[in-house]
């Protein structure tokens, strides 16, 4: 076991009709003026953007509003947003929305807090942030976890390079979670971000460095549970429990818990994914699941006694007469998973057909990125990085 700092200040407030609080909190939290940051139309269908202004009408609390934020989001609407804040006074940003909005809003705070500096050279790791501006958020997908964590993933649309800063300054001063509001979602978002939740403890998982057995058991539960919720969703998109338990997953996933312990986990499934993601603008969770076979087949010799642990406590499977059949059939128990919730699991199946050249590109940009070679399951060269991307095809 190694020796960790666990720092989760995001004050939580989970359950049915929680934004109702929205601007009471806002307010106790020192808001006098808001940005209220958003994506496309969901959040204004289901009414729930205008519960949301209600709430900072009867607190008395000013607001402006900032909606188009794209999946994936752009570089150019953080530049928008921090002009807009400047222009209106705006002195609290509230993000309304998964982690594209809740990442738009953190490169926002970070545009604000340092205002003579270009927010991109913090994901272009040229400088490091020395403040952060207040941020909240009202979670309306369970998925990314960046409503407690300490990351924020940025395209910069023009070069198609998606990049992603760590600081623990942008963990938001409070988080409202309704499981009710995810309802709405179309399945492959529902199962996208369950992927994408189980991925998160799956990366700290899978590593060489350190464990701790309480950790292990938080995370074999966490990776269990949204597993069952996934397949309760699939066929039943209004059960409002396992939306719940999905939610409040999405969180502990990503908020450090389940690295406890460990070297903080492999990641390269997310560094390649984050390439797949800049450039074919592929859904985050669908993109890390067809990925992942590839790369367990490639790595799991390095790591073995991780994915045999994890082929037997997580997976259900029966050791078999080594430990290579062991983690052989733990890894197709997961991508036989991935299938009955509709998850793709290869790139083919994701939609979209990159070329050799664009595989070396990519493969390029993860070293250039992580370094090479990087991982933690197993040391990936920039080679072994393009080879796990051509046997995902
Ligand atoms: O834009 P709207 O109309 O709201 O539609 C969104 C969007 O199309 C829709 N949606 C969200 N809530 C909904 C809803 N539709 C109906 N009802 C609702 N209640 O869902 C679509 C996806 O939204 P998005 O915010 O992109 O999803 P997600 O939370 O998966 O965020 C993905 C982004 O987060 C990054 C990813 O790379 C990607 O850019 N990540 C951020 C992390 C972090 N900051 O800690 C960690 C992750 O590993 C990840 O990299
Ligand atoms: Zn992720």
């Amino acid at each position: 076991m190694l020796n960790f700092t666990f720092y989760t200040p995001t004050r939580v407030v989970f359950g049915k009709d929680t934004e109702g609080q929205v601007g009471d909190l806002a307010k106790a939290y020192g808001a006098h003026k808001v940005l209220l940051h958003y994506g496309g139309k969901s959040a204004e269908r289901s009414g729930l953007l205008g519960r949301i202004r209600l709430a900072l009408e009867m607190a008395g609390v000013d607001y402006v509003e900032l909606g188009g934020v794209v999946p994936n989001p752009h570089l150019d609407k953080v530049y928008e947003g921090i002009e807009l804040c400047k222009k209106e006074g705006v002195d609290f940003i509230l993000a309304v929305g998964g982690g594209s909005v809740i990442d738009s809003s953190k490169a926002i705070c970070y545009g604000l807090a340092e205002p003579d500096k270009d927010v991109w050279e913090l994901f272009d790791k040229t400088r490091q942030a020395k403040c952060f501006f207040p941020l909240a958020v009202v979670l309306t997908i369970a998925a990314a976890g960046s409503e407690m964590s300490n990351s924020c993933v940025i395209t910069d649309e023009k070069t198609l390079q998606k990049r992603g800063y760590n600081n623990d300054i942008a963990r938001p001063l409070f988080a409202i979670m309704n499981p009710e509001i995810t309802r709405t979602l179309p399945d492959y978002q529902t199962e996208s971000g369950c992927a994408d939740i189980m991925m998160h403890t799956m990366e700290r998982y899978f590593n060489n460095g350190g464990s701790m057995e309480l950790t292990d058991g938080l995370s074999e539960s966490l990776i269990r549970t949204v597993m069952k919720n996934a397949e309760i969703l699939h066929v039943d998109p209004d059960n409002y429990d396992a939306r719940a338990e999905v939610m409040w997953a999405s969180s502990l996933s990503h908020n450090g818990l389940t690295g406890c312990g460990t070297d903080g986990g492999d990641w390269a499934c997310h560094r390649m994914e984050h390439e797949l993601g800049g450039m074919f603008d592929v859904t985050h969770g669908a993109g890390l699941a067809a990925i992942w076979g590839s790369w367990a087949r490639f790595v799991y010799r390095d790591c073995l006694p991780r994915f045999v642990q994890f082929a037997v406590n997580v997976m259900d499977v029966k050791p078999g007469s080594s430990d290579d059949e062991t983690a052989l059939a733990g890894i197709r128990a997961m991508e036989a998973f991935y299938r009955r919730i509709g998850m793709p699991t290869n790139i083919k199946e994701l939609g979209v057909e990159p070329t050799d050249e664009q595989i070396e590109e990519m493969a390029a940009a993860v070293a250039v990125v992580c370094g090479d070679p990087f991982g933690s399951a197993k040391k990936l060269s920039k080679k072994d990085v393009a080879e796990i991307y051509r046997k995902a095809r």
